[in-house]
């Protein structure tokens, strides 16, 4: 924006702003309806081609009956995907100008200081900026302006895990260094590319699997609806840049942010606070007891997210407010293996959380890790007809502390069981085992080998889940164990790269989020996932375009595989351009400049000075 530009919006009268304003509006309008009409139809088109060239290619093996122009909900899915992914990427900014201005039209303040500098190191990397892919960072860090920022810096005192600026030098702090992963000193390293562009700051770590903040959903409202009210757009000479050192010797030395450390199996309880008060999770207490069997626990009919069957909003499939059943199908809320939770804000920093909580997203630790197992190294895959038609899956039997009274509910044990063909045979002769899982009625998705009675046979063609450790409790030496061992058995794990060799690549939530997912956005394989975690990257990938998104409870997985096992053009393409997408916008400069922005909003919220840092220099020119 100019300085001229800018002074219009102070000094314009009301009424020749509000001309100004329809004028463009109308305009914008018209011309979006005609650019969406192009891509609409470049889109179908490209849909069509996908189609129709998948069934000249299948057309020699009479088994695939993939039909033209068919109207399957999930086809229809896959458009609408690609068409919101164009728009997305459509409202990329190219300038410093451009980025600052759609910074303030959708923050509502100026950017904050050393915006600038972040600009041009990010293009100098080539991240593709488009504001939206950075809502996270306000959903996470605005309810923090409804808070004394002196009072925030007191309240971080007397942690165990930090990293620390003071003069453009980062470093961390941590205890029992030899026994804990080492998530805290990989993000410091991250910190430390930013080097020295960041203001002094002290950020708290979470390195629990488990997320920590859960705060009513009525004193969350509350929150935002004061950082909205104290947002402005100043003049620009009443801006500063110099951020606020901090008083390392104010005499504060501890605060006791208030966590609850027992009741595990009672997550549930905890968590639902932060649902609206009209959302169905919100007034459903924990259950009493887990020892009961799952299939009373299933939703009856389609879920409101997924009204044709498949998850039409992965946003709400992902959220438990929505659907109490999880509280009961997830381990999250079965028993998490530690427990350490407040019902006050507090700003900690951590890899993932459910859609409620409300600590501060940074990329998990895991995924600044470069090993092997949840990288696949350098490894990307090899071409996607070169993959066998096949679904893999090797994990460990987390998820929480799965017992002999609970483990049936785990979302884990459900997947494996049920990509299981010994098992699903079982279950579709009415056999008596122990299922984690109800099969859906007969004609509700129309599977066919459903419909034929013999979907077990068809896992047994592609299917391969299975656990390398079944995770006992109390533990057993080789991964068995008494209770599960009879049900499912212990495999060799399998090295990311030789995963890769499968088209299909699902994933599941363990003990949290799962580590492996950007791996498999990177493979060349069609990642499949199901969850309840939110992560940094949400904002950025499109479910349909780059991955295809599955109902926590896998009651769609079956449909979603026939489909794609019938379309296979368009999961080669949903496989490929989620590969291309996470080779531009999830590398880890992108994981680098994500924290950098976030960290700059953290540093202006709690700086006594904050309501006047921000960066101005595009409009003073
Ligand atoms: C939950 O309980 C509160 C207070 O009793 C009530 O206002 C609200 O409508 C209830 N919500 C639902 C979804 O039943
Ligand atoms: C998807 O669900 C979320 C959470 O319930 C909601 O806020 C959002 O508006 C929904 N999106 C669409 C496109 O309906
Ligand atoms: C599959 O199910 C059968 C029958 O319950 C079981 O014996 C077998 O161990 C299971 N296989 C795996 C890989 O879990």
């Amino acid at each position: 924006m100019n300085p001229q530009l800018f002074k219009n919006l102070f000094a314009k009268s009301a009424r020749d702003r509000r001309l100004r304003y329809f004028t463009s509006i109308s305009l914008s309008v018209f011309l979006i309806y005609f650019v969406l009409l192009a891509r609409r139809s470049e889109t179908y088109n490209d849909v069509l081609q996908a189609v129709a060239s998948s069934h000249k290619l299948s057309s020699s093996s009479p088994s695939s009956p993939s039909s033209i122009l068919d109207n399957h909900p999930v086809t229809r899915l896959v458009q609408d995907a690609r068409l919101e992914f164009k728009k997305k990427l459509g409202k990329q900014s190219l300038t410093l100008e451009q980025a600052a201005n759609r910074y303030r039209e959708r923050r509502g303040r100026h950017p904050p200081p050393g915006f600038d500098t972040w600009f041009r190191i990010a293009q100098e990397k080539n991240a593709i900026i488009v504001e939206d892919f950075f809502d996270r960072i306000y959903h996470d860090i605005n309810p923090f302006w409804a808070f004394n920022p002196l009072e925030l810096r007191r309240m971080i005192r007397g942690q165990l895990q930090y990293i620390h600026i003071r003069d453009g030098q980062a470093w961390y702090e941590t205890d029992d260094i030899e026994h804990r992963q080492p998530w805290v000193q990989r993000w410091t390293e991250l910190v430390q590319e930013m080097m020295p562009h960041l203001p002094d700051l002290d950020m708290v770590l979470n390195i629990m699997d488990e997320t920590r903040v859960s705060v009513p959903y009525e004193k969350m409202s509350e929150y935002v609806t004061q950082e909205k009210q104290m947002r402005s757009l100043f003049p620009p000479e009443e801006a500063t840049i110099d951020y606020t050192g901090y008083d390392d010797n104010d005499g504060v030395t501890s605060y006791d942010p208030g966590w609850v450390r027992t009741e595990a199996d009672k997550y549930w309880d905890h968590y639902r606070v932060t649902c609206p008060p009209n959302a169905p999770g919100r007034n459903i207490s924990s259950l009493p007891t887990f020892d009961t069997p799952i299939d009373s626990m299933y939703p009856i009919g389609p879920m409101p997210f997924a009204p044709e069957g498949f998850v039409q909003n992965f946003t709400a499939a992902s959220d438990p407010c929505l659907q109490p059943h999880l509280r009961g199908m997830h381990g999250t809320f079965i028993e998490s293996v530690s427990m350490a939770t407040t019902h006050d804000l507090y700003p900690i920093f951590g890899g993932c959380k459910l859609p409620g909580n409300n600590d501060i997203l940074i990329p998990g630790g895991m995924l600044l890790d470069s090993y092997d197992l949840f990288s696949g190294g350098d490894s990307h895959g090899g071409a996607w007809s070169k993959k066998k038609t096949g679904l893999i899956w090797r994990g460990v039997a987390s998820g929480g502390r799965n017992t002999a009274k609970n483990w049936w509910r785990f979302q884990r044990h459900r997947f494996v069981q049920m990509m299981n063909g010994t098992a699903v045979t079982l279950a579709e002769q009415g056999g008596d085992a122990v299922f984690t899982f109800k099969l859906s009625n007969v004609d509700s998705y129309k599977v066919q080998a459903r419909l034929d009675g013999r979907l077990g046979q068809w896992l047994d063609e592609f299917s391969d889940a299975g656990f390398t450790d079944l995770n006992c409790y109390p533990l057993e030496k080789g991964g068995t164990c008494i209770y599960t061992s009879p049900h499912m058995k212990v495999m060799e794990a399998m090295p990311m790269k030789r995963q890769y060799n499968y088209k299909f690549l699902p994933d599941v939530d363990g003990n949290s989020y799962s580590a492996r997912f950007r791996a498999f956005l990177r493979s060349t394989s069609m990642p499949l996932k199901a969850t309840i975690y939110s992560e940094w990257h949400d904002d950025r990938l499109v479910p349909w375009a780059h991955f295809a998104p599955m109902d926590n409870t896998f009651s769609d997985t079956y449909a979603v595989l026939e489909y794609f096992m019938e379309h296979d053009e368009i999961a080669q393409r949903i496989a490929e351009e989620g590969r291309e997408w996470a080779e531009k916008a999830m590398r880890r400069e992108d994981m680098m400049l994500y924290v950098w922005r976030l960290l700059l909003e953290y540093a202006r919220v709690v700086d006594p000075k904050r309501d006047r840092l921000a960066f101005v220099g595009d409009l003073v020119g």
